[in-house]
């Protein structure tokens, strides 16, 4: 169990294997006793909405199924006006809360409807992806995508609590969950030396799913973001650090119309750019990024941008909600375990290591 310590907004992560059946205490023991709502998809509603609905039945909380359509190009205001309309179609009452059962969408739709239906409710994240279980469901982040880009709607609103079961990862798609592995090696690279070793010398058990590696992995990578989160909560600073990477996974995904990469598959050639800028800087060294590298390609992950020119990455790293007038405050890694945040408005520079690949 690990606290997320926001003050009055405190809440726990509960962590173990096939521990679904645990919903129901938690409820009663917050106090969530009004009906609720289970948000999920066809797929992950099949494999695990009856060990939720039937615990929450279990301390007599009255819930159903709510399914969503599955996919990132259904996080948006349609799904979210269906789900309103079931929410009063069922009469959920300000009393009442939601679950999230799946992975970032579910968890980021869901989260969005619990800030804004009635003004605000309660609700729960029980995260089934990898991504999800170590980044989308902590921290209060919710929202939807806009036509004009992803994300741009959305709102900070923190779980009462967050239920990790690892064994719902045996179910999850080789390539999510490969995914995900590089927003866990992210937290090694700028937030923990000793977290970065533990995963490179465990690179057979995690392709294995080992339970009780997984257990630590997801754990630690909580325990880091929970701490983040609790310094900065609403990305004032220091929460940036989260975004190591994303600045050029975000451009990627752009550039290839969100079809070719996976959201964690981008991250991994993002960072790879990040601490080639970071070895420009000084802050880190080649060897860092041979590491670095080295485990991406363990897993399996891409490292190497894809060909398109420098004036193509220049516009679609413009486009990055994060860019403000002044340039865009870049995450650097300083050697393998810590960050430099800091505003670069040199787009020569940003580029550079573009330049060194494409050519063009
Ligand atoms: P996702 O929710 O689309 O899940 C990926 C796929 O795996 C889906 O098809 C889903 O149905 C399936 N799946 C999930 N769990 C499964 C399981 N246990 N068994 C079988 N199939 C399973 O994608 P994701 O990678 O989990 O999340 C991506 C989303 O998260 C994006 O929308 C992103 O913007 C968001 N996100 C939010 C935050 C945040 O802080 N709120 C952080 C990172 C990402
Ligand atoms: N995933 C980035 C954040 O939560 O801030």
């Amino acid at each position: 169990m690990l606290d997320v310590s926001l003050g009055t907004r405190s809440y726990t992560i509960q962590f173990g294997s096939g521990n679904l059946s645990r919903i129901g205490s938690i409820c009663k023991k917050l106090n969530l006793s009004g009906s609720s709502a289970v948000i999920t998809n066809a797929t992950i509603g099949a494999l695990y909405g009856k060990s939720i609905i039937d615990s929450l039945a279990a301390v007599d909380i009255s819930a159903e199924c709510l399914i969503i359509p599955d996919g990132e190009q259904f996080k948006n205001s349609s799904t979210l006006n269906s789900i309103y309309d079931v929410l009063i179609e069922r009469g959920l009452d300000r009393k009442s809360f939601l679950i999230a059962l799946g992975g970032g969408v579910v968890g980021d739709i869901t989260g969005f409807a619990a800030a804004t239906y009635l003004r605000g409710i309660e609700f729960i994240q029980v995260p089934t992806s990898l991504l999800a279980q170590v980044d989308s469901s902590v921290g209060g982040k919710t929202g939807i995508n806009h036509l004009k880009g992803k994300n741009l709607i959305g709102a900070f609103h923190q779980p009462r609590s967050v239920l990790v079961d690892i064994s719902t990862l045996d179910t999850l798609p080789e390539r999510e969950y490969l995914s995900g592995l590089a927003e866990v090696i992210k937290y090694g690279v700028v937030c923990d030396r000793d977290f970065f070793h533990f995963i490179s010398e465990r690179v057979d058990r995690l392709l294995d799913r080992e339970q009780n590696t997984l257990l630590e992995v997801v754990s630690r990578s909580c325990a880091i973001k929970a701490g983040v989160v609790a310094n900065d909560e609403r990305e004032d600073g220091y929460r940036a650090v989260l975004n190591y990477g994303h600045t050029f996974a975000h451009a990627v995904e752009r550039l290839t119309e969100y079809k070719r990469f996976l959201h964690g598959e981008a991250v991994a050639i993002g960072m790879v750019q990040a601490c080639k800028l970071s070895e420009y800087k000084g802050y880190a060294d080649s060897s860092d990024t041979k590491r670095l590298i080295d485990l991406l390609q363990q897993f399996g992950l891409p490292v190497d941008l894809p060909s398109f020119t420098v004036e193509a990455y220049l516009q679609a790293i413009r486009k990055d909600k994060k860019v403000n007038a002044g340039g865009i405050n870049f995450v650097f890694n300083s050697g393998i375990g810590g960050s430099v945040i800091e505003a670069v408005a040199d787009w020569d520079f940003l580029l550079s290591t573009i330049r060194a690949e494409v050519g063009k």
